[in-house]
């Protein structure tokens, strides 16, 4: 099944998104043929701003922003609307619930990459999965701008609690809740905040994803896969604390840890890239 609103911002094709063209003009030869261009809509300032803000943010920084940059960025992000990178609420929804019976799989788009940091937005149909992912040595931004999902996240557990034998890794529960567009801006640091988080679409969704830097596997930022299992699935957790003090969990603490195994990528981990076609960011005479 084919949804196309060519006058709109987004259109679904077989349950997968992608930007539409934004207007359809005529040719100027008599001919009844018609030549279809796009026209890049002026960029928001709000968009403008986030990504001169990241160029000086990120530029050249390995470790994470301090507080006030996180803050800075924040309070750009919590502004954005689907508007302001061409996403349209109406027409999102419309169209993405007419595709229904397929493979839900996810789409991203990327609106600007370099060494210090990208701009991505993914699109998730209902019922979609990100699975469980890390962001090595990478701070994250992440802004739903549209529609509802469940947001699962874990930080690792220091010093470092395996299980015996076994390459179970105890994680802490960060986050296990629902989130509803628009909400705010949610951080993630290289060891805090949620590293390894796992993204469930309850609706059609769309996420702004910043992150600085971006994965680079020649620069050690692969992103490995986790499957995730209850506290309470294995033993008492008398692990190896490589030496350290024996993490300690209490019983009526077990919902707020998790064990963690490293996966191989898994399948629903594949998502298909489109073009982005949303209002172009302007770049200035600096360059990253
Ligand atoms: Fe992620």
């Amino acid at each position: 099944m084919m949804v196309v609103d060519a006058g709109g911002l987004v259109e679904h094709v077989n349950n997968r998104v992608r930007y539409a063209n934004k207007t359809m003009k005529k040719s100027n030869r008599s001919c009844k043929k018609r030549r279809r261009e796009v026209v890049f809509p002026r960029v928001p300032e709000v968009l403008q701003q986030l990504f001169v803000s990241c160029r000086e943010i990120f530029k050249g920084h390995g470790a994470a922003p301090p507080a006030s940059d996180v803050n800075k960025l924040c309070n750009i992000l919590d502004k954005m609307k689907p508007e302001d990178v061409g996403l349209s609420k109406n027409h999102f929804f419309k169209a993405a619930g007419a595709a229904k019976g397929t493979h839900p799989r996810v789409t991203y788009t990327t609106i600007y990459q370099c060494s210090d940091f990208s701009l991505c937005i993914f699109f998730l149909p209902e019922k979609a999965v990100i699975p469980l992912h890390n962001h090595p040595a990478m701070t994250v931004f992440t802004k739903l701008l549209l529609g509802t999902m469940h947001i699962k996240s874990y930080d690792w557990v220091h010093p470092k609690h395996s299980m015996p034998s076994s390459p179970m890794r105890l994680a802490r529960l960060k986050a296990n809740s629902v989130y509803t567009a628009p909400c705010d801006t949610s951080v993630l640091y290289p060891t805090t905040g949620g590293n390894m988080h796992e993204f469930t679409a309850m609706t059609p969704c769309a996420v702004l994803d910043v992150l600085g830097p971006p994965y680079s596997k020649q620069d050690g930022r692969d992103c490995s896969y986790y499957k995730d299992f209850p506290y309470s699935a294995f033993s008492s957790g008398d692990g190896d604390g490589d030496g350290e003090t024996t993490a300690t969990v209490r019983e009526e603490e077990g919902d707020c840890f998790g064990w963690l195994e490293e996966i191989e990528v898994p399948e629903n981990a594949e998502i298909d890239r489109i073009q982005y076609l949303g209002p172009q960011i302007v770049q200035t005479t600096t360059t990253c």
